[in-house]
């Protein structure tokens, strides 16, 4: 899909600023509580406890951290895999083996990420769930992330034929709004967990 011009830039722009402060302001003990209770929440999930190679992200912007639940599937010998930014390919993700041993570097986003080793990536359809991050959703599970569209790309054949890993939202209650202006090529979430709860959303798909 070539990128097009927005309906909604600037709800969208005000939506972001406007969440990304909200869950910067969460606290430290706050934002380490919420990192354990998403460990409670993996461990009750049936598709995690069933997954074999679950894609995470490490937190960055105050998104809610999953380092704990990572630790806790390194446990239950589950692999642990993060997106690398696509060396080649603007505006797409690799998906490459996560280990405690893993070199780690910063992308120019300034965010942790494996030092690319093709041996130690995976393609998208060998994992079996991706955890995605995100600023907003809403009651429907519609998603507003930080504006890169490297999620939507990764999971447009999810949304278009139901194909590849199952996508599940994590954030914060507080990323919570009324309604996220959707564009088209931003694809809804199945379910989001948060701390408090795991929600469960059906969406008919694209036409
Ligand atoms: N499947 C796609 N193919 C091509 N371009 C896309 C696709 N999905 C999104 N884009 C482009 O990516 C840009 C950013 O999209 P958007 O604002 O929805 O990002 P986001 O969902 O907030 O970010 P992210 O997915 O990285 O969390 C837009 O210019 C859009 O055209
Ligand atoms: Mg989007």
């Amino acid at each position: 899909m070539p990128d097009r011009q927005p309906e909604h830039p600037d709800a969208r722009h005000s939506l972001r600023q406007l969440i990304r402060q909200r869950r910067k302001s969460l606290s430290q003990d706050e934002q380490q509580a919420a990192a354990e209770q998403l460990v409670v929440g993996f461990k009750e999930h049936p598709g995690i406890l069933a997954a074999r190679r679950i894609a995470l992200y490490l937190a960055n912007d105050g998104e809610l951290n999953p380092l704990p639940a990572i630790h806790w599937l390194w446990g239950q010998q589950k692999e642990v895999y993060l997106p690398v930014l696509h060396p080649f390919t603007p505006g797409h993700l690799l998906f490459q083996r996560y280990t405690a041993t893993s070199p780690m570097i910063r992308n120019r986003f300034g965010i942790p990420e494996p030092e690319l080793d093709m041996s130690q990536v995976v393609p998208h359809s060998m994992l079996d769930i991706i955890c995605t991050p995100l600023v907003a959703f809403d009651a429907t599970g519609n998603r507003l992330g930080m504006g890169g569209g490297y999620y939507d790309r990764t999971l447009a054949s999810w949304h278009e034929h139901r194909l590849g890993p199952l996508p599940l939202g994590l954030a914060h209650d507080c990323q919570q709004v009324d309604s996220v202006p959707q564009e088209q090529w931003d694809v809804p979430l199945p379910q989001i967990l948060t701390p408090a709860r795991l929600w469960h959303f059906s969406q008919s798909h694209p036409a």
